[in-house]
């Protein structure tokens, strides 16, 4: 079949099917561009519990910008700031804030994931190009996504250095105690409103994503504030990737708030999975992370909604933690508040009982919750 043919037959297929154009092996790393790459370091190393494992910056040569990567499980964080104002770097931070610039895959072939890619109506950022160094080579290409996000993806089966050529191996002065998140469960992007199904249709067919989930407004409303999602993931089922776009509401939705802050799409919200999310939230409570809290009611209704499950609900109540059932299984969750001064980017924890959901049965008390903090900010 020609390449044409094949996109064609690609446009075809409905969007709940997968393709093999492209094999994502795994998330490889998501970049932030931040203020201060130093200090938001700091705060995901002593706050989350992440490693510093690698460093780039004016010491290894580096004189435009500054990376300190850390990792937790599979789970590795970049964040890079500029040394000068004139730089991408500096003029995506002016725009957005601190942010996720990079969403990262793991591939065994990057010349072919870009043209994959890009032969289907992906956006070519940079073709594919190799660093090396004396630990070896990464091979990586680079498309747009929503915003001015970006995936990029890496091949790394050749190299054994501490992340890239570039970056020096890097030990902290004081320890880590990590809290046991293991991966990324998924990545959810904000778009703009009449936006989502474009971004859809973009990661079915440049992406070979199917969709797995979908949840409309009424699914998704409160009194106030709505949204729509549709949730993609690709072939293997190890990359999750939500779309939201806002929906009418009778005031804001916060996901126009983030739209408002983060001017424009981006990455809302990391979802990380742990074994051990009491615990987890236990500890990050203790080191001042910042979580919503839902309703007091909310845990009254609890027991009669999700029925038995394996943990005690007063623990669960006294941490504020969700809990949503479905026909596979149950799982348990938690949001925090936005991790940097403007109300864009979050995190979740996940646990996974079996449940493959993402918690809709939570989105009410939990919109309802994310109100009262939006209204705080006189943005509701
Ligand atoms: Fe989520």
């Amino acid at each position: 079949m020609t390449i044409e043919a094949e996109v064609r037959a690609e446009q075809d297929r409905p969007i709940t099917a997968e393709a093999d154009f492209l094999t994502l092996k795994d998330v490889d790393h998501i970049e932030f561009y931040v203020g201060n790459a130093y200090q938001a370091a700091f705060f995901w190393q002593h706050g989350f519990g992440f490693e510093p494992v690698a460093y780039s910056g004016l010491e290894t040569g580096n004189r435009e910008t500054c990376s300190y990567v850390l990792q937790q499980g599979k789970i590795r964080f970049v964040f890079t700031s500029s040394y000068k104002p004139d730089s991408a770097v500096a003029a995506h931070q002016l725009i957005h804030g601190d942010g996720v610039k990079v969403m990262a895959f793991q591939v065994d072939d990057a010349e072919q994931a870009h043209s994959a890619t890009t032969t289907r109506g992906g956006q070519s950022v940079a073709p594919p190009f190799e660093r090396r160094d004396e630990h070896g080579v990464v091979r990586m290409s680079t498309i747009a996504t929503f915003g001015d996000t970006v995936h990029t993806f890496v091949d790394r089966s050749d190299y054994a250095g501490a992340f890239l050529p570039g970056y020096k191996a890097y030990t902290s002065l004081a320890p880590t105690k990590p809290v046991g998140l293991a991966h990324v469960d998924h990545v959810v992007g904000n778009v703009q409103l009449g936006k989502m199904n474009h971004w859809v249709k973009w990661y079915h067919h440049v992406m070979g994503f199917r969709m797995l989930q979908h949840f409309d407004d009424e699914a998704i409303s409160t009194e106030y504030s709505a949204l729509m999602s549709k949730v993609m993931q690709n072939g293997t089922g190890r990359i999750k990737m939500p779309i939201n776009e806002p929906a009418e509401g009778r005031k804001k939705s916060q996901i126009e708030e983030y739209l408002d802050f983060y001017r424009g799409p981006g990455v809302q919200h990391i979802a990380m999975s742990t074994g051990d999310i009491l615990g987890a939230v236990r500890e990050l409570r203790s080191r001042g992370i910042r979580f919503l809290r839902v309703p007091d009611s909310y845990y009254d209704l609890l027991p009669e909604r999700v029925g038995k499950i394996d943990e005690d609900l007063a623990l669960i109540r006294e941490l504020g933690i969700l809990v949503d059932r479905d026909e596979e299984g149950y799982l348990l969750q938690i949001f925090s508040q936005p991790l940097q001064d403007r109300p864009t980017l979050f995190i979740e924890l996940i646990e996974r009982h079996g449940s493959r959901g993402f918690g809709i049965g939570n989105f009410k008390a939990l919109f309802e919750s994310i109100e009262v903090e939006q209204s705080k900010r006189g943005n509701l």
